[in-house]
């Protein structure tokens, strides 16, 4: 089986929910420590052996484009980091016409697949540690499309495409069902779809015939259940965390997790994270352990 080399990455979605930041800056710029979230995305790619990414943009993105250049001023760790990432793979960019749904977005990957199975991987959306090799690995056993899901509460269902399924394998679905953003009592399980995914391009002809769905648009999730009715996809249970960084509240605890683990920014996150804990027990608002 080939290895699965190339990665569409679609950025072009609005950030409403992160205005007014998103007036000037496209989301998946928006910094998670010292890098922005659209970095971690290529990153985890690369190590899952990405050699190829394509980005989908749009209306305000041009940013994404400068930032995969190489600056080549070297004055500090992480840029120099950037360049050695930008060497390791080749870049395309394409931009969609008009906002009209991540399956629309999608459509513009079919030259780039080139008729082989392709990640996908949301611009603003990573999971640590990354449910990619899973992915990859079930996809290579399978030979079908792959999707990363979760447990998420009942009440934020309906954010997400929910699945329907039977165990297939350890932490593993053999999908007969999707709901795009299922209204109240119409989620067939709590297992959303968190934005990782390994598709075969059989994918494209389901896309070309989806018609509009949920809020009008072009809906990969239609796309996919074409696959789950004919027994063609198989879900994998992340046990990740996952961060969507277009939602501030995920943002900022993105933020705190990444700005931990970071040598430099570390031992100071810690320390404020230990004060406001001291702080907050002395004060009654915590109980003291
Ligand atoms: C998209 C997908 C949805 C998935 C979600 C994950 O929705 O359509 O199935 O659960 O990403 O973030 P969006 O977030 O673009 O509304």
């Amino acid at each position: 089986m080939t290895r699965i080399t190339r990665a569409v990455i679609p950025a072009a979605g609005l950030g409403t929910r992160f205005l007014p930041m998103t007036r000037s800056m496209p989301k998946e710029m928006l910094p998670v420590g010292r890098k922005p979230v659209i970095q971690y995305v290529i990153e985890e790619a690369v190590e899952a052996g990405i050699t190829e990414c394509l980005i989908i943009t749009g209306r305000g993105k041009r940013a994404l484009e400068d930032y995969f250049d190489r600056s080549d001023i070297g004055d500090n760790d992480e840029n120099a980091r950037l360049d050695k990432l930008i060497d390791r793979l080749d870049i395309y960019f394409v931009r969609q016409k008009a906002p009209r749904g991540l399956g629309d977005a999608l459509r513009y990957a079919e030259p780039f697949a080139s008729g082989e199975p392709f990640v996908v991987l949301l611009g603003d959306t990573f999971t640590r540690p990354s449910c990619l090799p899973t992915l990859i690995s079930a996809h290579a056993r399978h030979r079908v499309s792959t999707i990363a899901v979760q447990p998420v509460p009942e009440v934020l269902l309906s954010r997400y495409g929910v699945v329907a399924g039977a165990p297939c394998g350890p932490d593993e679905l053999r999908v007969s069902d999707l709901v795009e953003k299922p209204g109240p009592g119409e989620a067939p399980s709590n297992l959303a779809v968190l934005g990782a995914y390994v598709l075969t391009p059989a994918i494209f002809t389901a896309l070309a015939r989806a018609r509009p769905g949920r809020n009008g648009e072009i809906q990969l999730t239609d796309a996919l259940r074409v696959a789950a009715k004919e027994g063609r996809l198989v879900a994998c249970i992340s046990a990740g965390r996952r961060y969507d960084i277009g939602d501030p509240v995920s943002w900022l605890l993105a933020n705190i997790e990444l700005g931990l683990a970071d040598s430099e920014t570390g031992g100071a996150v810690r320390e404020l994270l230990e004060e406001l804990r001291t702080e907050r027990s002395r004060d009654g608002s915590l109980p003291v352990q």
